[in-house]
């Protein structure tokens, strides 16, 4: 018996791909709904078998015609654009398709009475952090208009809930890592621009060297730290989150992370542990906008629904990418 239909947005993605298998996995059914800009159809129809509506969150009139087709309970959104830098030089691209298109999406779900909605959101929405580990209360003041949309997008949410009863929880991430334990997904960005995979596709040859950014930060040894989150775990709390929703809880807000920061030389050099292969470095200047360190607390995620990562360990993380890395590779050279 099913437990209830969830449209996922951005579920051909790296992160909305993990949370449909983890939906499906407790017995939700899925519609997919992904524009394939960045999706991959081929891990849709190969891992996942379910429903793809190729489309936009901007094409109000197949939402309509999606929304009125069938019955659902509530909307998963990780439709977005998330190049930080692209946001800078392209912010109108970033306002209307993460802006403009929730928007859109959020006023198709208010006319077809779906009132529970699960977002994507960001720990740049918090900007330049004040105190690690970053609790939810941390004031929000993005540093760039990747960050902007998101946080409008939170905005909007508070407005629909206290004017439409719109109810949603927003899970601000810290950076998604790693690969179903299964190696069925992964994460394939393209361009790429994490460090696990760029490190893991420099560890494949497919790279000559890694570019750390900064060795002279005030950290143990001089690279920046960030919170890496297993994308498995992530998608865990996503189910949880929409359990809470469907519940009848209350509009909330949580961190997802670890609670744990790796170096970006820890990162690199567990990677040669797993891979047992040498990585080669090249020390470059910092970058403009990367704080020292960003870990989050993910405390209240824990207290509330009940969320407990089960892959903390880096080197799992790295592992389940690796694994990822190389069937991926011997998939798309065959
Ligand atoms: N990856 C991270 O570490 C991270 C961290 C914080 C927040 N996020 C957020 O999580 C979400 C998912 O990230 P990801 O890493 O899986 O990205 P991704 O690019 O792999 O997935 C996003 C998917 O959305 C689709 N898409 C984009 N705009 C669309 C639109 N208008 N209509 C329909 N489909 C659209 C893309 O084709 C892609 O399949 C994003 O909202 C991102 O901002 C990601």
């Amino acid at each position: 018996m099913t437990r209830g239909t969830v449209l996922v947005t951005g579920g051909a993605g790296y992160i909305g791909s993990h949370a449909v298998l983890a939906l499906q996995q407790v017995g939700f059914e899925v519609v997919i709904l992904d524009n394939l800009v960045y999706g991959h159809a081929d891990l849709v129809k190969s891992a996942l078998k379910v429903e793809l509506v190729q489309g936009d969150t901007n094409d109000r009139a197949l939402l309509d015609s999606l929304f009125t087709s069938r019955s659902f309970d509530a909307v998963m959104h990780f439709a977005a654009y998330a190049y930080v830098g692209e946001s800078v030089s392209d912010p109108a691209k970033y306002y209307r398709n993460n802006v403009v298109g929730t928007l859109t999406l959020l006023e198709a779900m208010v006319a077809a009475g779906i009132q529970s909605f699960v977002f994507s959101s960001t720990c740049a929405t918090y900007g330049v952090p004040q105190q690690v580990p970053i609790p939810e209360e941390h004031p929000q003041s993005p540093i760039n208009p990747y960050g902007m949309s998101k946080l409008m997008v939170e905005q909007m949410l508070n407005d629909f809930d206290h004017a439409y009863g719109l109810r949603s929880v927003r899970f601000r991430y810290f950076n998604a890592a790693g690969a179903e334990p299964q190696g069925r997904l992964g994460e394939d960005h393209q361009p790429e621009t994490h460090l696990i995979p760029l490190v893991l596709q420099t560890a494949l040859g497919h790279r000559d060297s890694i570019s750390v950014f900064g060795t002279d930060y005030e950290t143990p040894d001089g690279t920046c730290i960030r919170d890496y989150i297993h994308v498995t775990d992530l998608a865990q709390a996503h189910v949880q989150g929409l359990e809470y929703l469907l519940r009848g809880g209350k509009t909330e807000v949580f961190n997802l992370g670890n609670g744990q920061g790796y170096s970006v030389r820890e990162v690199i050099d567990a990677a040669q542990a797993v891979t047992g292969r040498e990585i080669k470095v090249v020390e470059a200047e910092r970058r403009p906008g990367d704080p020292a360190m960003l870990v989050g607390s993910s405390e209240k995620a824990r207290r509330t629904l009940g969320w407990q990562p089960q892959y903390p360990e880096l080197a799992v993380i790295l592992q389940h990418a690796w694994q990822w890395h190389l069937q991926r590779h011997s998939v798309n050279e065959h």
